[in-house]
């Protein structure tokens, strides 16, 4: 089965066609990446500094149908688009959590295309869609990207740990389908912590991957940050942790509480702006491994995944393989920022476990949607 999975939560437009092969009757099932094409409004957030709703939509409305006919025709390696279309057995679809706007291009093409080529339609929480992109377990030869996957997909009962630019979640997986939230953020994501700590620090958007670079050449036990302590056992909170980089920085720059974070970036010389970004990134990450390696002990998982953008951080895969008791592996760094691929391999299992569809000509958006 082939499903094409369209996902426009947040400034990305993607789509990805990917192949569910069953390799025996209750055996474990085993996904393949035909396809993953993402278009990303970058360089207007770069410029804004970040993810301008209206701007976010426009460049989706532009960009949704070439990047739809795109990811058809290379997971096909080139045949006719209509061709293309006969071998797609369903359409997944990002829902929600979102922006609002977003979520709308996605839904709109998605039900559309459902309707005119006669394809079941499949309704995806963008959230449990991170983590089923650690159940994609080969590649296309064809495709032009490598990516590293896990070898196998991860078995039940699974821990997973939701790290990205909205959310910051631990959720224990019985089952496909079957799953409890243990705990999540209570205000900021751990992502967008990342964001706004790389703006303190006159540090390019997305932050994720600006302080970790900056983070190398700093000393990640310069300067003691503080970690929430929550009375839910597996809940979050990183908006303590802001404040206290901005504190630092102000401290750092020679100023008081007062003084403007945004003018703050000028008067760091480069190793404090290393050491800074070290610091923050090591308590950050050492925050979502602490809870993560408490619940492999309380509900002994046999697997853990990781996903969301953060999830990408080489720092929290570091972390995670000196402290979890076994060994785990985790789909492409590429595969943990938002993609359709991983909405695809969520409606394969969707379509597998018969899961309802959804109407396409009712099917709405719900940007708070939550697991
Ligand atoms: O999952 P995602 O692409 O979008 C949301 O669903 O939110 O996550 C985006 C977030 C951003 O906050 C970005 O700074 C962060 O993921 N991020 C990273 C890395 N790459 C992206 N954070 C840490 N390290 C990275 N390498
Ligand atoms: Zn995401």
């Amino acid at each position: 089965m082939k499903i094409l999975g369209i996902e426009t939560s947040c400034d990305e437009t993607a789509a990805a066609v990917v192949e569910m092969h069953r390799v025996a009757p209750g055996a474990v099932n085993s996904v393949e990446l035909l396809s993953n094409v993402v278009a990303s409004s970058m360089d207007l957030q770069v410029k804004y500094g970040g993810v301008v709703p209206e701007v976010a939509a426009r460049a989706q409305i532009e960009s949704i149908i070439p990047v739809i006919n795109e990811a058809l025709t290379s997971a096909f390696q080139g045949v006719p688009l209509e061709k293309a279309w006969e071998q797609i057995g369903g359409i997944a679809v990002t829902y929600g959590a979102g922006l609002g706007g977003s979520l709308l291009v996605g839904v709109l093409t998605a039900s559309t295309l459902a309707v005119i080529k006669n394809k079941p339609l499949y309704a995806i929480n963008h959230v449990e869609g991170h983590i089923y992109a650690n159940f994609i377990t080969e590649a296309s030869p064809y495709l032009a990207t490598n990516y590293k996957l896990p070898t196998t997909a991860p078995a039940f009962p699974m821990l997973a740990l939701i790290v990205s630019g909205g959310h910051t979640q631990l959720v224990f997986f019985k089952n496909h389908f079957d799953y409890t939230l243990l705990g999540q953020t209570q205000d900021d994501a751990i992502g967008e912590a990342f964001d706004k700590v790389a703006k303190i620090l006159g540090l390019p958007y997305p932050g994720g991957p600006s302080i970790g670079k900056a983070a190398e050449h700093g000393d990640p036990h310069k300067y003691l940050l503080p970690k929430a302590h929550m009375t839910g056992k597996y809940d979050f909170s990183f908006s303590g942790l802001k404040t206290a980089v901005l504190r630092l920085a102000q401290l750092q720059g020679g100023k008081s509480y007062d003084f403007p974070s945004f003018k703050l970036s000028g008067l760091l010389n480069e190793v404090q702006k290393a050491d800074i970004a070290a610091s923050f990134q090591h308590t950050a990450i050492e925050t979502v491994t602490d809870k993560t390696v408490e619940a492999v002990k309380e509900f002994k998982p046999k697997s853990v995944v990781i996903g969301g953008g953060v999830a990408s951080s080489p720092e929290l895969r570091r972390q995670l393989a000196e402290r979890l008791p076994f060994p785990a592996e985790y789909t492409d760094p590429k595969l943990c920022t938002d993609n359709g691929a991983m909405i695809a391999t969520l409606g394969c299992y969707k379509a597998m476990y018969n899961q309802p569809q959804a109407n396409p000509y009712s099917l709405g958006i719900n940007p708070n949607l939550s697991m």
